[in-house]
């Protein structure tokens, strides 16, 4: 295990260019199961997570060869239809090889992913639309799998009683295959099933979103291989703007999307953060002047993602004012405000009076826990001090070395491995930056 051992304050500014998007890079190499020809993915970042994702294909016979950023995959050999255990306990989205593989192969298991550190996450919801579509799914709690066969998958009718991002995903992956058309209804909308939709089109998939969130599939008998390149991840570019303001600094970052993050773009620029459109895909963030607290309510896109209120809270700590944070998609996101509260910051949980929680929260109601808040209220301005902190879930991560580079004195962090699943080269790019980060063995 590591640990970081970062000294601050510091002033971010520079440059930095944003790496490809980890919730699509993850999905495309799922999606090179969908064909026995060659697949070429690029822009995939070097993070933890996509290491996994490649150990899982290779462990179901496909050969993968990464330069760089550009992975490369082929198929030699029957594919398996196991995924191991140890990986679908480590990667939450190995679940998702479900779809092609029950093309293909017509059985499958994997691990139940079960919960993680930001909620019990199940994928009931996957399991629903795929038995919808002709799979048999049985749990087996001895060896902790999902065994799941089918026929033929066909086309149906698959409505998610609420919004599921890899959810879509899965049923997306497993309809291009089938036979027949596949509707989905309360499809999500993140631009990331998008970037998805894209690749299988390149590789001959049928596929149409329309209004209302529908999605629809046109199930096809083969797949060709493709060559394509994945978007720039929209959580990285948030984490920069933030940090910039944060630390009082300056960052320019290439491969901006500015239209893909409006619902950030809008209360960003309202309590008074800086943004210079220097042209469509370059962006200045930087501070200009004392910010102002503003409450928000994370929900599925459009609305303001939950991946961003973490970096979100650390700007409200900075503000001057009080703030309220209101998660309702995760049943259990606030882990690094604890974390927070060691660094001399005035955060509280709180639970919010919602009418009916079993619709409103996008997590399962029954899997809350009643001691969880779903809710922070930020008092600021609060200086930051240094402290002995832990990672908890990836966007913590970013979180909490973000507040040690802005703490005065100091601070160690533990878990960094959180932080490395999802940010590439995280500490060098800072250090570019102006940060003073040590990476060091946390023995
Ligand atoms: C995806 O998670 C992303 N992960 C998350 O990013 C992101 O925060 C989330 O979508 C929301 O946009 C990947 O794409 C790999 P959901 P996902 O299915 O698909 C519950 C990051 O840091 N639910 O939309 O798991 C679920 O527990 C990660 O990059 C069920 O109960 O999110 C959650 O509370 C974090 N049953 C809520 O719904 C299901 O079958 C939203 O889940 C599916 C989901």
């Amino acid at each position: 295990m590591e640990k970081f051992i970062v000294e601050g304050p510091t002033k971010l500014v520079g440059n930095v260019s944003i790496a490809g998007a980890k919730n699509v890079a993850l999905k495309a190499l799922v999606a090179s199961l969908l064909t026995r020809e060659p697949v070429t993915l690029r822009n995939i970042p070097a993070i933890g997570d996509v290491a996994l994702m490649i150990d899982v294909l290779t462990s179901l016979g496909k050969n993968v060869r990464r330069e760089d950023h550009v992975v490369t995959i082929t198929e030699d050999k029957p594919l398996s239809s196991t995924v191991p255990l140890d990986l679908g306990a480590r990667l939450r989205a190995s679940s998702m090889v479900v779809g092609p593989l029950l093309a293909r192969t017509k059985q499958v298991k994997i691990p139940n992913p079960g919960g993680c550190r930001i909620g019990a996450r199940p994928i009931d919801r996957h399991i629903e639309g795929l038995k919808n579509m002709g799979a048999s799914v049985v749990y087996h709690p001895e060896d902790g799998y999902f065994w799941i066969t089918t026929e033929q998958l066909r086309g149906g009718d698959v409505t998610f009683p609420k919004n599921t991002h890899t959810g879509t995903e899965t049923i997306l992956l497993a309809a291009c295959l089938s036979t027949g058309k596949t509707t989905i209804h309360n499809a999500a909308l993140e631009v990331e099933v998008d970037d998805l939709i894209n690749m299988i089109r390149l590789m001959g998939g049928s596929i149409t979103r329309s209004e209302n969130r529908t999605i629809e599939i046109e199930g096809v008998e083969t797949l060709h291989g493709c060559d394509f390149t994945i978007m720039p991840d929209r959580n990285e570019e948030v984490t920069f703007a933030i940090a910039a303001v944060v630390s009082g600094g300056s960052i320019t970052v290439s491969h901006s999307q500015r239209s893909l993050i409006e619902a950030f773009l809008t209360p960003f620029r309202r309590v008074g953060c800086g943004i210079e459109e220097i042209d469509e895909t370059t962006t200045r963030y930087f501070w200009k002047g004392p910010i102002h607290a503003m409450d928000i309510e994370t929900a599925p896109h459009p609305g303001f993602m939950t991946d961003w209120q973490a970096p979100w809270a650390l700007l409200m700590v900075t503000a001057e004012g009080t703030s309220v944070i209101h998660e309702t998609v995760f049943e259990s996101r606030f882990h690094y405000a604890t974390e927070l509260m060691k660094m001399g910051t005035h955060i509280e949980f709180f639970h919010p009076v919602v009418t009916q929680p079993e619709t409103y929260y996008n997590f399962n109601w029954e899997d809350h826990d009643p001691d969880a808040a779903q809710a922070i209220r930020i008092t600021g301005p609060n200086v930051l001090h240094n402290a002995v902190l832990t990672m908890n879930d990836l966007r913590a991560g970013a979180t909490l070395l973000l507040a040690t580079i802005i703490a005065r004195g100091e601070s160690t962090i533990f878990g960094i491995d959180q932080i490395d699943r999802g940010y590439e080269h995280i500490e060098s790019r800072l250090c570019a930056l102006g940060a003073k980060i040590r990476r060091e063995d946390a023995d």
